[in-house]
């Protein structure tokens, strides 16, 4: 059931929760350790918790009719969360940061780069960026899977959605991700307006990687002007827009916020969901081999996957559908309420913050059975039971929700399938892999793992 805003005839009660911390203690155990603290927050009181954070009523919310309420039936009475709306001194009126007729505008302009048939046609790209990676890696090779998906799926972004390639520039732009999203951590939320002039290293920094990241994008429009229009990418899209209203084509500063946030949110989310696969695989060899099975039967003589194959790949669809459970790369989504309204019976007053968490949602054992277990088969259409939608749901929802979704499960099933046919990983040692929850979330320093090549295609077992 659907709780509507503001009933007041209701009487709304006040949600359970903790009661008084000293000011700051809430922010610095939510910056140890933010997953183990909405995980306990969750455990203990339940479905809407209440708290303060920074001196703020806060509401974390573990119901999926709560994440439905809050992301589709009454989003027009949620805004961004502070985390976001300081990334604004980023990504401006980017399509992830913009509100009301600013995202709605950008929506409508950026949609059509996201279309079904138009990224059918970046399929091929993707199977060919991820057998270009696979031939590069050495037999018994120890690296950094996580870094090593980061860069493939910044070189995917960069070839389908602006035509050019960024094998270059992925250090830098690796690094420079990371200054920027200092804004984003509890403890720097307030300094964001600040950035443009403290004295400090990190504010330094984080001046240094914005314009590498303005001078990058503007790099690319300047270039796209010169030599034409492309293969009708996004930067096409984009630099031909007109906004419907004005009937006037829109300014660079839209179209450099437009191409800043995309090339951000259109590689990292991906690669961490990746990188996960690579470590959970790892330590289920019974669904490694299954995995293996179906891409070797699919590609028996080593070609790659496209379009028109991805439904021939459940299973591999299912190992990422898990790993999207288990690690969300987005772990925790942001709102603030606008006006005062009513959750789940309780009183939610205007200006809370507003937390919806998949890392939560994903393990609750009321929606998924063995919860913390990794089982991709609960995924496959035989096994799949009845669940509330908003149980899962790694791409957010309603007008809000993940524009690149579609290009993410293709681009998932796509490289899984080509680096699953050739490859596979085993960890550097037995140290435990330990999450980095940022705006993302990742494996801790890395995910270090050995590369094994795989027999070809008729070998029933691996190689060591
Ligand atoms: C596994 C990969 C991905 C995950 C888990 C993911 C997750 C999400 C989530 C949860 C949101 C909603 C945030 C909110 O409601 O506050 C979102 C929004 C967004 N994502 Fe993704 N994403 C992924 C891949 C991508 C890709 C590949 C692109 C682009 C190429 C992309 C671009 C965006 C953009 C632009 C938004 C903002 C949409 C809007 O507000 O209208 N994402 N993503």
């Amino acid at each position: 059931m659907i709780h509507t805003l503001s009933h007041k005839s209701l009487a709304p009660k006040r949600a359970p929760g903790p009661g008084f911390t000293f000011p700051g203690q809430r922010i610095l155990a939510f910056r140890r350790d933010p997953t183990g603290m909405l995980a306990g927050l969750a455990r203990t009181y339940g479905d809407i918790v209440e708290f303060s954070i920074a001196g703020r009523p806060a509401f974390l919310l573990n119901h999926p009719d709560f994440v439905q309420q809050v992301l589709v039936t009454d989003h027009a009475n949620f805004s961004k969360g502070r985390g976001l709306q300081q990334m604004r001194v980023v990504l401006g009126q980017g399509l992830l940061t913009s509100e009301g007729e600013e995202h709605q505008k950008a929506r409508r302009l950026v949609q059509p780069a996201f279309h079904h048939e138009r990224i059918a046609g970046y399929a091929d790209l993707m199977a060919q960026e991820a057998s270009r990676v696979a031939d590069e890696w050495q037999g018994g090779a120890l690296f950094d899977v996580a870094q090593a998906m980061n860069h493939l799926t910044l070189r995917i972004v960069g070839q389908t959605l602006f035509g050019t390639d960024l094998s270059g520039q992925v250090e830098r732009i690796a690094t420079a991700l990371d200054d920027l999203m200092v804004v984003t951590d509890p403890v720097h939320l307030m300094l964001a307006p600040l950035m443009a002039w403290l004295p400090t290293p990190t504010a330094r920094r984080f001046r240094d990687s914005r314009d590498f990241f303005n001078r990058l994008i503007d790099g690319l429009i300047d270039r796209r002007r010169k030599s034409g229009p492309g293969q009708g990418d996004l930067l096409d899209m984009l630099l031909a827009a007109v906004d419907e209203e004005s009937g006037i084509s829109v300014d660079d500063q839209f179209v450099r916020d437009q191409a800043l946030t995309l090339l951000l949110a259109g590689h990292e989310t991906t690669a961490n969901a990746l990188a996960w696969v690579w470590h959970l695989l790892a330590a289920h060899p019974e669904a490694e081999a299954r995995l293996h099975a179906e891409v070797d039967q699919l590609l028996p003589s080593g070609g790659l996957p496209g379009m028109a194959d991805l439904g021939r790949l459940p299973f591999t669809r299912a190992v990422l559908s898990e790993s999207l459970r288990l690690y969300p790369p987005a772990w925790v989504i942001g709102r603030s309420a606008i006006a005062d309204c009513v959750i789940g019976g309780y009183a939610v007053p205007a200006g809370s913050m507003i937390l919806l968490s998949q890392w939560v949602t994903h393990r609750d054992s009321r929606y998924f059975a063995w919860a913390d277990e990794f089982r991709p088969e609960r995924w496959l259409a035989e096994k799949r039971n009845d669940r509330p939608k908003f149980a899962f749901f790694p791409f957010g929802g309603g007008p809000r929700v993940c524009i690149g979704a579609q290009f993410a499960w293709m681009e998932g099933i796509l490289l899984l399938a080509t680096l699953a046919r050739r490859w596979q990983f085993r960890p550097a040692d037995n140290r435990a892999v330990l999450m980095d929850p940022r705006i993302t979330l990742r494996p801790k320093d890395g995910l270090w793992m050995k590369a094994h090549p795989r027999e070809r295609s008729d070998a029933a077992s691996t190689v060591w």
